[in-house]
């Protein structure tokens, strides 16, 4: 591949820009400045290629898959209104190769979201065939009764959607905290699981994203970690 195109394909502007940065002396292959735009990169599968641009280092990746401890008050669309975006939290350059929340969480909701540009990856996990599981954990405003559990476990109908929307895993924590699984991923579908039941979601987490548990990334809220591709592959593993 191209220098240029590398450079390009890694978020760094137009080749137009990335042929004027090589130019400039400011990009360097594996250490050693590389002022023509048309020198060729071999990458070769399972190595890692190191390139710095202006004294900042970078490795170059095919494509993106990231996952944030998300903090409240953050929204998953580029044009938060009200609060920040997730997007405040990357670099240009990441955001330059089309960065996508794979799936959202609402701006008050913590926890797990995965970001991505590779379209089959968002495909595979948001699909409402693929029934990716999701591990919530809340605390709500009211004790969690029995019934409430049962009701959880055995379907509820929500407003404006088709079919029963039902929770697998459901485990009382304390008297106003729940854990629970779901499979479908519609609009508020926690909270208005909640409100079906005669409850209301103070706090929304959420834990783990087909077999990736957040814990398991040991990142603080509003950390992310490039994923692994053991990683990436338990976020596509199916759990019942
Ligand atoms: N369900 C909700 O209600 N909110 C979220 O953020 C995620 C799932």
């Amino acid at each position: 591949m191209l220098l240029e195109k590398m450079l390009q394909s890694q978020g760094f502007g137009s080749r137009k820009h990335c042929q004027q940065l090589i130019k400039n002396g400011a990009v360097s292959i594996q250490n050693e400045i590389q002022t023509n735009p048309k020198f060729a990169i071999h990458i070769k599968p399972d190595t890692t290629l190191q390139f710095s641009v202006y004294g900042q280092n970078y490795q170059y990746r095919e494509q993106v898959y990231i996952a944030l401890h998300k903090p409240q008050g953050y929204e998953c669309s580029h044009q938060a209104t009200h609060h920040f975006s997730v997007f405040d939290l990357f670099e240009d350059v990441l955001l330059n190769r089309g960065l996508q929340c794979v799936g959202r969480l609402d701006q008050d909701t913590t926890g797990l979201l995965l970001l991505t540009d590779d379209g089959q990856f968002l495909q595979a996990l948001t699909h409402p065939k693929k029934h990716v599981a999701k591990v919530y954990s809340m605390h709500t405003a009211d004790p969690i009764s029995a019934a409430q559990i049962q009701q959880l476990k055995q379907g509820v109908a929500l407003r404006n959607e088709t079919g029963l929307f039902a929770a697998t895993e459901v485990q009382l924590l304390a008297e106003c905290e729940l854990q629970m699984t779901i499979h479908q991923g519609v609009y508020h579908q926690v909270k208005r699981m909640l409100a079906a039941v005669g409850n209301k979601v103070e706090q929304l987490h959420r834990q783990q994203v087909g077999a990736l548990n957040l814990n398991d990334l040991a990142i603080d809220v509003g950390e992310w970690v490039y994923l692994s591709p053991e990683q990436i592959q338990l976020a596509k593993t199916r759990i019942e």
